[in-house]
């Protein structure tokens, strides 16, 4: 029995449920250092309490992103000795390439440094100024690399993803009648349409393969190229193998390949589903696209064997992508993200439903209705729960995605969000209780929270540097 036809068996059991808990046991620690209160309300302030701004080490429970944070398997320590350092075709990159097209299918890889890189280069490509570029929701380097590109970023979940708190399987996907009328009318100023699996901006929420079949048929009919944004890919599959109709017998290698089959292309941060900590891809299948993209990989990055990675970590990321496929680690991956978003809610506090694939969303907006949108209440919580336990969770908010207009007048976002994201193989439940507890305190006396304002911090990345002055 292949590796292949194991997968088929647990599967197609009930849920899943052949390990009753993680399928891997702790080889390695890191200490972590909890500091006192008094000393986290002084550099929180020294922060600008922007979060961003404090050193990791100050942190207890690192929630601010489930990106390049994995903790890397004894197989992929292994893989780290079998660099084959060159310049040019060392065997690590024939190595990556031959797991990323059965993997992902496309007919050319690049490899990259990481997520942002690969957009970049592929917007640098493809996008000029006036162009649209339609998505379920791009995240925020997604848009910045457009907009430096001279394209327009065009958000369009679908309609279930705007109740946050309704219960939908499939909350990730695009408004296909929105993209349908867009597309007719402006299909000439579209170069690329982009859908992200999972929907990391709407909640980590999944798209269904009915919802990608759909996208992929408008942009062939107008033959406009259809690229994934496929970060969280793998935790999307196995929500389409547990939510979707017709593939609950279906393996998460065979999920995606048909997943991937309806498009001409992906970009990927490999520090998700990768399971790295750096690395990325651009898949393709237009040759006359890769040689583009191939000048400007050498320019920016650095020769096409590399990438701007040193080869071992092309060994570590062919093993890590593997890794990220196998149903035990999925099913124990995901549901350990539900069991803290069940433990966040009874604490009683709103956060996004159902629960994601990588992050619980807290819905501060709802939590925190005295703060207004220019007041960043998502930041205030951000603050407040490194003060209460040393906890780093990040704004998804006004801050990291509204404007400001000509009159410097904020423009809110339509959602304030804390998002705790959380690493892949690294923090135990228990530890998760310790932050959902800490919320909990918090909401016991949300009614006494005030806003911050924002002293410092412009453009569309303004929340990495940002400061603020508590009001
Ligand atoms: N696309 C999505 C959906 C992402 O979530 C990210 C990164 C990127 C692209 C860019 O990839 O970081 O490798 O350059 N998201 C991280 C996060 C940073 O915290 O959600 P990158």
């Amino acid at each position: 029995m292949g590796p292949d036809s194991e997968a088929a068996v647990s599967a197609s059991e009930v849920s899943g449920s052949v390990f009753p808990a993680e399928p891997f046991r702790i080889k390695v620690i890191e200490p972590l250092r909890f500091p006192p209160r008094l000393e986290r309300e002084r550099l929180i302030q020294e922060a600008g309490y922007n979060v961003f701004r404090l050193h990791a080490e100050d942190i207890y429970l690192d929630l601010l992103t489930d990106s390049g944070t994995s903790a890397l398997s004894d197989r992929q320590m292994a893989a780290l000795m079998l660099g084959n350092q060159a310049y040019a075709g060392s065997r690590n990159y024939f190595e990556l390439e031959r797991v990323v097209k059965e993997i992902f299918g496309f007919k050319f890889v690049l490899p990259v440094h990481q997520g942002r890189a690969a957009e970049n280069i592929l917007f640098s490509s493809l996008v000029q100024k006036g162009h649209f570029i339609p998505s379920n929701s791009h995240f925020d380097t997604t848009r910045a690399n457009l907009m430096h590109n001279g394209g327009q970023p065009l958000d369009f979940p679908g309609p279930e993803s705007r109740d946050l708190q309704t219960s939908s399987p499939f909350k990730g996907n695009m408004d296909i009648p929105k993209l349908k009328q867009f597309l007719e009318s402006n299909y000439k100023s579209v170069p690329l349409v982009m859908l992200t699996v999972t929907n990391n901006t709407g909640g980590g929420q999944p798209v269904s393969l009915e919802n990608i079949r759909a996208v992929s048929q408008l942009a062939r009919k107008h033959r406009i190229p259809f690229f994934f944004d496929a970060c969280r890919y793998a935790e999307n599959a196995y929500f389409i193998q547990q939510r979707e109709e017709g593939y609950a017998n279906k393996t998460i290698p065979e999920i995606a390949r048909d997943m991937f089959s309806y498009a001409d292309g992906c970009t990927f941060s490999a520090k998700k589903d990768g399971l790295v900590n750096i690395g990325g891809l651009i898949c393709l299948n237009d040759h006359s696209l890769l040689e583009k993209c191939r000048e400007l990989l050498i320019l920016m990055e650095g020769f096409p064997t590399y990438g701007g990675m040193a080869c071992r970590d092309l060994q570590v990321m062919a093993v890590g992508l593997k890794e990220a496929q196998e149903q035990s680690y999925l099913e124990s991956r995901v549901s350990q993200v539900q069991r803290f978003g069940d433990a966040v809610k009874a604490q009683g506090l709103p956060i996004i439903e159902p629960v994601g694939g990588h992050a619980v969303y807290v819905d501060a907006k709802k939590m925190l209705p005295q703060i207004p949108p220019e007041q960043f209440p998502a930041q205030v919580l951000a603050v407040e729960l490194y003060r209460e336990a040393g906890v780093r969770g990040v704004e998804l908010g006004t801050c990291a995605f509204g404007s400001v207009d000509k009159n410097g007048n904020t423009i809110p976002h339509s959602y304030e969000l804390l998002r705790l994201a959380v690493p892949r193989r690294v923090y135990t439940d228990r530890q998760l209780q310790v932050v959902a507890d800490a919320l909990g305190r918090i909401n016991e006396r949300k009614d006494s929270l005030k806003g911050l304002k924002l002293i410092e911090g412009e453009g569309p990345l303004r929340h990495f540097v940002a400061s603020f002055h508590p009001l």
